[in-house]
């Protein structure tokens, strides 16, 4: 059996859906089983509970897990909540950390897939590149057969990012966006195409012991991918950046309002560059990147 930490999630989600149809046997890591009972309606996929911030209800899972793939992220990220342990510290360094002691006690476990970011280093600026590392030197030390993946910018049919601005531009004339838009640098990777990585590292020799960035094909700005989404919706608006800094600035009191919209380092996270080499994961894993107009114009293209 396979269990997904984070299955539940946009990128754990879509790596159930490959590996169900691949015919592997699915178990996903949960919270709260009973609010995800819906969330795969057509699959034969078991629910089990666990918190990867309390190592005592992850034994639980583990009976004959094969293979875990560690893709767990905290509630709005990147927007952190220390009082609610919503951190990159807690659930990918200490989270990934749990996991892969509760994977070595449970004895059965021989392979370990992670998903990382692009950016994780050791003496990084950024905290949540350090926090990554961290996990992932974790599951390097683990002994487990490993495959690390470190993705860009995921988008797809469930993104959170990519579909609030095609959500905003049904009922206002302008995008907001935050920053320099026109020079933040992206290189989008279909959720379907790091689905299909993961699947194809659970197979393949050439993944083990590998860290791999994953990035789509094209380096756009953050102005070119949402007017390709624009476009590909079929809507013309215009895109109306707002300084960074005004932003930071409004983001300071926002992280005290309830569900905390944005947090200042939330304003730092989303307007980095995000740049990852796909070639990698194509030649070693035979999976295409495919190009984001192309991918848009398959999913946006069945909601239309
Ligand atoms: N999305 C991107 O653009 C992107 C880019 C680079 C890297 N990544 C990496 O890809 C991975 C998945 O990201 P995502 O965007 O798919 O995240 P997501 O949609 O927020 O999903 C994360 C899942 O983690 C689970 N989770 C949260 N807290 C947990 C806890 N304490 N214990 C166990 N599970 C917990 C949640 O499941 P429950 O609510 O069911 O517990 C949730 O469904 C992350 O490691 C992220 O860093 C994502």
């Amino acid at each position: 059996m396979i269990l997904v930490a984070g299955g539940t999630g946009f990128v754990g989600g879509a790596i159930v859906s490959e590996l169900c149809k691949r015919g592997k046997k699915v178990a996903v890591l949960t919270r709260d089983p009973g609010r995800h009972k819906e969330r795969f309606p057509n699959l034969n996929v078991a629910l089990l509970k666990g918190d990867v911030r309390d190592p005592a209800t992850l034994a639980g899972a583990m009976p004959g897990v094969e293979a875990v793939i560690g893709c767990q992220q905290f509630p709005n990220s990147p927007m952190e909540d220390r009082a609610r342990r919503y951190t990159f510290e807690d659930i990918d360094a200490k989270g990934t950390e749990n996991l892969v002691r509760a994977a070595t006690l449970a004895g059965s476990v021989k392979r370990y897939v992670y998903l990382s970011g692009a950016g994780a280093s050791p003496d990084a600026d950024r905290h949540w590149f350090r926090m990554k590392w961290r996990a992932e030197t974790a599951v390097r030390d683990s002994g487990f057969a490993f495959t690390i993946f470190r993705p860009s910018w995921v988008y797809g049919p469930e993104d959170r990012a990519l579909n609030r601005f095609l959500r905003i531009s049904r009922f206002l004339p302008f995008v907001p966006l935050i920053g320099n838009p026109g020079e933040q640098r992206l290189q989008p990777v279909f959720v379907e195409d790091v689905a299909r990585a993961v699947a194809e590292a659970l197979e393949k020799k050439a993944a083990d012991g590998q860290t791999f960035e994953i990035g789509g094909p094209e380096v756009l700005t953050m102005s070119q991918v949402v007017r390709t989404a624009l476009d590909v919706a079929g809507r013309k608006r215009a895109l109306l950046p707002a300084p960074r800094e005004v932003v930071k600035a409004a983001a300071s009191l926002l992280r005290f309002v309830p569900g905390r919209p944005l947090t200042p380092d939330g304003v730092d996270f989303i307007t980095m560059d995000a740049l990852a080499d796909g070639r990698q994961v194509e030649k070693k894993l035979g999976v295409r990147m495919t190009p984001l107009k192309e991918a848009l114009a398959g999913y946006l293209g069945q909601r239309a």
